[in-house]
């Protein structure tokens, strides 16, 4: 008896639109091929692929799916049936089940995508600690899907119990240091090189004590926004 368990997933995914997704789904045993069969279905009844009688059968696959939805071929034969989504839209978001046959057994999991995201900002560490005098990068980038040009603006600001100050600001392709503050002029700058890869790091040089808080790279593209923060701590 040839009984096996379709391995859970780790949790939702979080997907950029336009981007790619691997839907995870594998069995804990090797199956024989032969009398195997894989469905992955959304939770609407679409279907999304089918592996049966040895191969992918693309021509069943739902026309949303067709070339966007693929298993990994040479990954079949070690019981990964996991499922390659290209250019997510946003309504893929849902959930799909993949549901694992052979002769004598079944068994299934369910894989959420939980948001297709129009834009991502992310940032790296959560915070630093530079001692006074060093020079810091703060990190900001936007999603490479997203067109430069279609990013309308940038501005790092520093947030702390006194409110907000605009630190840099990057508004309809070009650097606008005009709204730079005194306390952070010339030495406060994007790398003018990094913008064209949605590159909006911060350099910030010479830091002092005054410059600790949290810095937000806010970034506004069509109807959207999001934003990475990260925490400047002076080292003594
Ligand atoms: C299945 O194959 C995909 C693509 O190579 C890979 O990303 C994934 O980690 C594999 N899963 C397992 C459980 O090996
Ligand atoms: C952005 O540019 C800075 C400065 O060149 C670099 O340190 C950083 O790694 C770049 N970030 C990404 C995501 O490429
Ligand atoms: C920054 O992003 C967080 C999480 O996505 C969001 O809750 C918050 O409203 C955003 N802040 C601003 C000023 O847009």
């Amino acid at each position: 008896f040839l009984g096996f368990v379709v391995q859970s997933p780790s949790g939702p995914l979080v997907v950029p639109l336009g981007g790619s997704v691997v839907l995870p789904c594998s069995v804990d045993t090797l199956l024989p091929v032969e009398g195997l069969e894989v469905e992955w279905k959304r939770d609407s009844g679409t279907l999304v692929h089918l592996f049966q009688d040895g191969e992918s059968r693309p021509e069943s696959q739902h026309q949303d799916y067709y070339d966007r939805a693929h298993f990994f071929t040479e990954e079949i034969q070690h019981g990964n049936f996991s499922l390659l989504l290209n250019n997510v839209r946003a309504e893929d978001k849902g959930e799909y089940r993949c549901k694992v046959y052979s002769d004598q057994d079944s068994d299934e999991n369910v894989v959420e995508i939980k948001y297709v995201e129009r834009l991502i900002v992310s940032g790296s560490n959560h915070s630093i600690s530079p001692y006074e005098g060093e020079d810091v990068t703060l990190s900001c980038s936007v999603d490479s899907h997203i067109p430069p040009e279609e990013i309308e603006e940038v501005s790092w600001k520093k947030i702390d119990k006194d409110g907000e100050i605009l630190v840099l600001l990057f508004q309809y392709n070009e650097i606008r240091t005009e709204s730079t503050p005194d306390q952070y002029k010339d030495r406060a700058e994007f790398f003018a090189d990094e913008i064209p890869k949605a590159n909006f790091s911060l350099r910030l040089k010479s830091v002092r004590n005054a410059d600790k808080g949290v810095y937000m790279c806010l970034v506004f593209a069509g109807d959207f926004s999001a934003n990475t923060t990260m925490e400047v701590k002076i080292s003594k």
